[in-house]
């Protein structure tokens, strides 16, 4: 069951917008979605997808808390519902609240605290948090899971990237120097705590909110700042060997020149992590009061042309194909 995490350095860059829209296209094309609200500090995925009356009981905060207690299982089966937005398919959806959150503040404080298990030993945030999904994907049965994620650069948003054991991890950039520090930091954070390696093939850049004017100036300086960083961090070195180049090691045998060894790509290759997949502005899509009523009225082709290289990454990713 493949695992999408949608993360952002910055706020407000249309991740939660871009989510709805690819679980709308996903359970057009009949796809069993579920989706998770993780954004717990700023939510909003839920009411984007669902109106106010189908808004489930609880939420993943009230689970988090409950679950401090073992009191999970009472609240389960009341933390999801299905938009009415999915024709062939179907969209599972899990708030990070509940219709009445009441103490959703006051709650917020414990939610990522870890559970003291009866042998006195500490279960992390995370791994509780890993328990949830996998007891939803067991009851929910999805094809594919997509989870908005908290944003920034502290512990609890690496985590969201780093631990949730997503297959592909969606990194929403605007173009910008705040962007571009921001993932530097937190790449050489992974590569300090030596996960790096485990995390890094599963990474795709996202061009949020691609401006109509100067779009392709605007996506080749979103493309070379991107291979900046993947390069300065991720990417392994490239050994300056060319392809079919003959030599003599020390002790006589004979090499050839092959691929080069190691992890990286050129900066002009589609297919590299570092290599935007685009989402477009679209005046529809701006300052809107509902996006729950955009989309019920939105059809595939315009959905399409404002997310459509984020979608069919998505949907190869699921297919399990390989990425465009
Ligand atoms: N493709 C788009 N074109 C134009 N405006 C957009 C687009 N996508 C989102 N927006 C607008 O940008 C704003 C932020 O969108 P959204 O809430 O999806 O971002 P976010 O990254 O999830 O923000 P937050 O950090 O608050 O969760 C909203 O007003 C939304 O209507
Ligand atoms: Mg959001």
């Amino acid at each position: 069951m493949p695992r999408i995490v949608f993360f952002s350095i910055k706020g407000g860059v249309g991740r939660s917008t871009a989510l709805a829209a690819t679980a709308w296209s996903l359970a057009q094309k009949g796809k069993r979605v579920l989706v998770l609200d993780l954004d717990l500090e700023s939510p909003g995925l839920s009411s984007a997808l669902l109106p106010p009356e189908r808004q489930p009981m609880y939420g993943i905060t009230d689970w988090l808390i409950e679950d401090l207690v073992d009191n999970g299982n009472v609240i389960f089966e009341s933390m999801a519902a299905t938009s009415n937005l999915s024709h062939d398919g179907e969209i599972h959806i899990v708030p990070a609240h509940g219709a009445d959150h009441g103490e959703y503040i006051a709650k917020l404080g414990r939610v990522w605290m870890p559970k003291l298990q009866v042998d006195g030993t500490r279960e992390a945030w995370s791994s509780r948090l890993d328990r949830l999904l996998r007891d939803l994907e067991k009851r929910i049965q999805p094809d594919v899971v997509l989870i908005d994620s908290r944003s920034g650069i502290d512990e609890i948003a690496s985590a969201c990237i780093t631990e949730l054991g997503a297959n592909l991890i969606l990194l929403f950039a605007l173009e910008g120097e705040q962007t571009w520090n921001g993932y530097r930091m937190l790449f050489e954070q992974w590569l300090r705590a030596g996960i790096a390696q485990q995390i890094r093939e599963r990474l795709q850049v996202v061009g949020a909110i691609v401006p109509e004017l100067d779009r392709a100036e605007y996506l080749a300086g979103l493309r070379e700042h991107s291979y900046e960083v993947f390069v300065d961090t991720l990417y392994d070195e490239i050994a300056p060997i060319k392809i079919g180049e003959v030599g003599r090691r020390l002790d006589g045998t004979w090499w050839v020149g092959g691929l080069s060894e190691g992890w990286n790509f050129d900066e002009a290759d589609e297919a590299a992590p570092h290599h935007p997949w685009a989402v477009n502005w679209h005046r529809s899509f701006a300052g809107l009061l509902s996006l729950q009523g955009r989309l019920a009225a939105i059809d595939t082709q315009e959905v399409k042309s404002v997310f459509g290289a984020l979608i069919d990454g998505v949907s190869n990713a699921v297919d399990g194909r390989e990425t465009p």
